[in-house]
């Protein structure tokens, strides 16, 4: 591979949506962000400088990190924020990996503008498993707030209430015409007849899973979180925060100068307020100078699933299989060292004394893994563990089970719904360790899909479910065979998933509910793996401009 150098100068830019003008942080003054391009093998090099009044760190997300987790960027996690007038060099290598996947802020909610894309070709003279594209499109979804986000989650978190919910869904940053004054900010995708254009879709957005369709076309899947998958067809998609799908679009033979609206709109499970409108673009024919078209141009609606369809959403989910072929093995663990069951949901804490909360009957929104809501310290837990200083940092004592367990699907309105502490902990992996994880959605204030990412690995999807969790007859059923292998898995509204992992890199890797503010209301924890006994299996010391707290 090649090494290829990117500059990330992060810097205020005014920018118009909706009628209002924002100053936003960027990066090089671009909204959405610069794409990185590299082939699968190449090293990436990219320095972030802040020329900004907030604290920065840019987390590359879905990427390995094999032996690189210095360079993964979640803040107060693997590295103290980059400060004003400060630089950090991110440094890694891509292995292993082809498709898609982005880069965003990892601190408070500065990625609601801060994050761009990430395109991985196969090595050179190595063919996509899949009909060579005449074009490459990448399109990511967002989310556009008209107030800052900052100020939204610190005002959330001091009330104990939920946020404030955006005001535009956006394909590339553009609302499209359904919003007001946004008709000139519609993103627009000419095609040529009959030709095949891959389209490379990111759910960047901060707090809602998205239904995505382009009228009378379908869509060719074959792509998901960087790793190919077997290619199937459908006519939505359903795309969690943290997650990308790659699809075929193949255009029709002939269509004189037609459009089609595409558009996305959220997939709501819980009960909680949202923004139920639709962000729309259009794509548009180019039909060959050879015909001549008068008529108006006619455009065809796209239509999504209802708001609140599972059923569309888990039929769509189940399709997902890894190629596990000879060229692109799933190299599922058979067998596993350690289990672990997390339940994953919302809950309340008592309001503290002296104090009025906006949350359900005057308490405080919180959100936990296990009955804990992870707290993140003030310095990075990586360099705590790296320099030993791990004792006034974190514990090591996450548990493996719920702390309460309880019939996670039946009415549990009274019990269970606090948190039970407010604490650092992490689980302590042998390198090398196969872990199975179990995730039961606890449905509690509400069912809620929660997309958990998990950083520094890709994981198999074995299987998943509703209602509780069986561990006598639902292992049976698990899929070992060609599992989909990906970094976001949404764990279904009142259901389970289950996912196996080999622990092979070494680092504190962050897990976290990829819905923004449920990772702020604490719906999040972390991975600790040890070095190995080999020289490659241990973790290089930190590079020399890793910042300070
Ligand atoms: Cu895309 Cu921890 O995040």
């Amino acid at each position: 591979g090649v090494t290829r150098h990117y500059q990330f100068d992060i810097n205020m830019k005014n920018v118009t949506r909706l009628c209002q003008t924002k100053s936003i942080v960027t990066v090089n003054g671009q909204f959405p962000g610069p794409p990185i391009f590299a082939r699968e093998g190449d090293r990436v090099v990219v320095k972030v400088v802040n020329h900004v009044q907030n604290n920065i760190t840019i987390h590359w997300h879905g990427i390995r990190q094999l032996m690189s987790g210095w360079s993964d960027g979640p803040a107060y996690v693997t590295q103290c924020p980059i400060q004003t007038g400060q630089s950090y060099t991110y440094n890694f290598t891509i292995t292993g990996q082809r498709g898609t996947l982005f880069w965003h802020a990892h601190i408070s909610w500065l990625r609601a503008t801060l994050y761009g894309p990430i395109i991985i070709l196969p090595k050179p003279n190595v063919p996509y498993p899949f009909v060579k594209p005449y074009k490459e499109v990448p399109m990511i979804f967002g989310e556009w707030f008209k107030a800052d986000t900052e100020a939204i989650i610190n005002q959330a978190l001091q009330t104990g209430g939920g946020p404030n919910v955006s005001d535009a869904y956006t394909i590339n940053g553009l609302p499209g015409p359904l919003y007001n004054c946004s008709a000139k900010d519609t993103f627009k995708l000419k095609v040529k007849p009959g030709k095949t254009y891959l389209l490379r879709l990111i759910n960047a957005a901060l707090n809602d899973e998205l239904f995505f369709s382009i009228a009378n076309h379908t869509l060719t899947v074959v792509d998901a979180d960087a790793v190919y998958v077997k290619p199937f067809e459908t006519d939505t998609i359903l795309i969690t925060p943290g997650q990308t799908t790659n699809v075929l679009l193949k255009a029709k033979p002939y269509y004189p100068k037609a459009s089609f609206v595409m558009a996305a709109r959220p997939y709501v499970t819980g009960q909680g307020t949202f923004d139920n409108s639709t962000t729309t673009g259009i794509l548009e024919y180019i039909s060959p100078s050879s015909i001549k078209s008068t008529s108006k141009l006619p455009l065809f609606g796209a239509t999504l699933p209802p708001l609140n369809d599972t059923s569309a959403a888990t039929n769509f989910t189940l399709k997902f299989r890894s190629l596990a072929n000879k060229q692109y093995p799933a190299n599922v663990p058979k067998n596993v060292d350690k289990r672990f069951f997390f339940t994953v949901g919302l809950g309340t804490n008592p309001c503290p004394k002296n104090h009025t909360c906006q949350g359900p009957n005057g308490s405080m929104f919180s959100a936990s893994v296990n009955n804990v809501s992870f707290a993140l310290p003030t310095t990075a837990l990586l360099q705590a563990h790296f320099t030993g200083q791990s004792n006034r940092v974190y514990s090591p004592y996450f548990p493996y089970f719920p702390i309460h367990p309880f019939d996670y699907t039946g009415n549990n309105t009274i019990n269970n719904t606090n948190v039970i502490s407010n604490t650092t902990n992490l689980v302590v992996l042998p390198f090398g360790t196969r872990v199975e994880l179990i995730m039961q959605d606890t449905s509690i204030l509400g069912a809620e899909s929660h997309p958990l990412h998990l950083h520094g690995y890709n994981f198999f999807v074995l299987g998943q479910g509703f209602g509780n969790y069986d561990p006598i007859n639902d292992p049976a059923k698990f899929n070992l065979v060609d599992p989909v292998e990906r970094n976001t898995v949404g764990v279904p509204s009142g259901g389970w998933v289950a996912i196996r992992f080999r622990a092979d890199n070494p680092g504190v890797w962050f897990m976290h509910c990829h819905l923004e503010i449920h990772t702020s209301w604490g719906l999040k924890m972390a991975w600790l793996v040890l070095d190995g006994k080999l020289p490659n299996q241990k973790l290089p010391p930190p590079p020399s401009d890793l910042p300070k707290c």
